[in-house]
């Protein structure tokens, strides 16, 4: 058996074969988009959306309208740009002042993950804050970074972003109405949104049983919409009892699920699960992950409609891009201590 880096071996209660049901029977729902044409059916869909939130925090959507050939377009090229000699890679490399662009040694909860990726903002120039420190009202403009090869890459990330966008705004507003809120309740928080979607490559790793594609882990955002090729290996936490239950993939399908910010926003009635990427021995894999953010001026915290002296904030406020260049100074590295988390922001009773 070849030996694995150890900076890639996972604690034993995080391993692969910790706590999950393989083929389970159980399933998170897959939802068909085609029926909010139907406007008997319209409602049934948005409870369904609603009921994923709160008991999974994951479901799946067909008929979306993200047309396949762009999804498939960006595979097709991106492979080509991770073929290229590391040299070349990393001139389009990730670092502590801008983190978009090649990165191969992103550490999860401390533990670096298998697997390379490329991160492509939704907007560019995007505006950031300049530092962590909350006294510090700097603001700085961040570009994407573009490999010279394959030369249609910047082409095909765009078009793909761009319906992508669509989707993530209209399930924005079907989550919305879930909420019983109007459906434009979130669309003043993505006027200068942080948006950015990533390319995962994982190739064959020789100990699955040590290592993970990416550690368990809960996103940051408020939804994620992520394409998976067949391959499969994504696994998520269940609400009720922690068991792992992998996410089949369905052809043409996207996965979404709910990030740590619209968890707040609902005080925790939609519920942002842990998820992880188990990897094997004989297959790569590819995924596309777009990260819905706000914009770096939002302020996080339970919404005022969804709270009352019954239900009080378990949340104090944070404010997103702080939040944001916190984290990203530290996902590069491994840390003496885990980095910030949202649970840092929890009310403690
Ligand atoms: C992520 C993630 C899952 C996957 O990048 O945050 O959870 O299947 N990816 O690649
Ligand atoms: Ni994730």
């Amino acid at each position: 058996m070849e030996d694995l880096d150890p900076t890639y071996i996972q604690a034993p209660e995080h391993r692969s074969d910790s706590n999950s049901i393989p083929n389970q029977p159980e399933e998170i729902p897959v939802i068909d988009l085609s029926r909010l044409d139907n406007p008997e059916d319209a409602q049934n869909v948005i409870s369904e959306i609603g009921d994923a939130c709160e008991k999974w925090g994951f479901f799946q959507v067909i008929n979306h309208g993200v047309p396949c050939g762009a999804r498939n377009r960006v595979e097709k090229t991106v492979k080509k740009f991770f073929d290229l000699p590391m040299e070349e890679k990393i001139e389009v490399k990730r670092d502590e002042v801008n983190p978009v662009g090649y990165h191969d040694g992103e550490h999860t909860k401390n533990v670096r993950d298998w697997k390379e990726v490329f991160d492509v903002y939704f907007k560019d120039p995007m505006v950031i804050p300049s530092s962590a420190d909350l006294e510090d009202d700097g603001l700085r403009v961040v570009y994407n970074k573009w490999p010279q090869f394959p030369s249609d890459f910047r082409e095909a990330c765009e078009e793909y972003a761009r319906h992508a966008e669509i989707l993530a705004l209209k399930l924005l507003e079907l989550i919305s109405l879930s909420l019983g809120l109007p459906k434009d309740r979130f669309n003043d928080y993505f006027k200068e949104q942080m948006t950015f979607f990533r390319i995962n490559h994982y190739p064959p790793c020789p100990r699955p049983d040590l290592a993970l594609g990416v550690g368990h882990h809960k996103d940051a955002d408020v939804i994620s919409l992520l394409a998976q090729d067949e391959v499969g290996g994504l696994q998520v936490s269940r609400r009720s009892d922690g068991v792992w239950f992998p996410i089949r993939p369905v052809p043409n399908a996207l996965v979404i699920n709910i990030g740590n910010c619209m968890e707040v926003w609902t005080n925790d009635k939609y519920w942002s699960a842990e998820h992880r990427v188990v990897v094997n021995t004989t297959r790569e894999r590819y995924s596309i992950p777009f990260f819905l953010l706000p914009s770096h001026d939002v302020e996080v915290k339970p919404l005022e409609e969804l709270i009352s002296p019954e239900n009080p904030p378990r949340y104090k406020g944070y404010k997103w891009g702080k939040f944001y260049v916190s984290r990203n100074r530290s996902d590069f590295k491994k840390l003496e201590i885990q980095n910030i988390q949202i649970d840092d922001f929890k009310v403690v009773t």
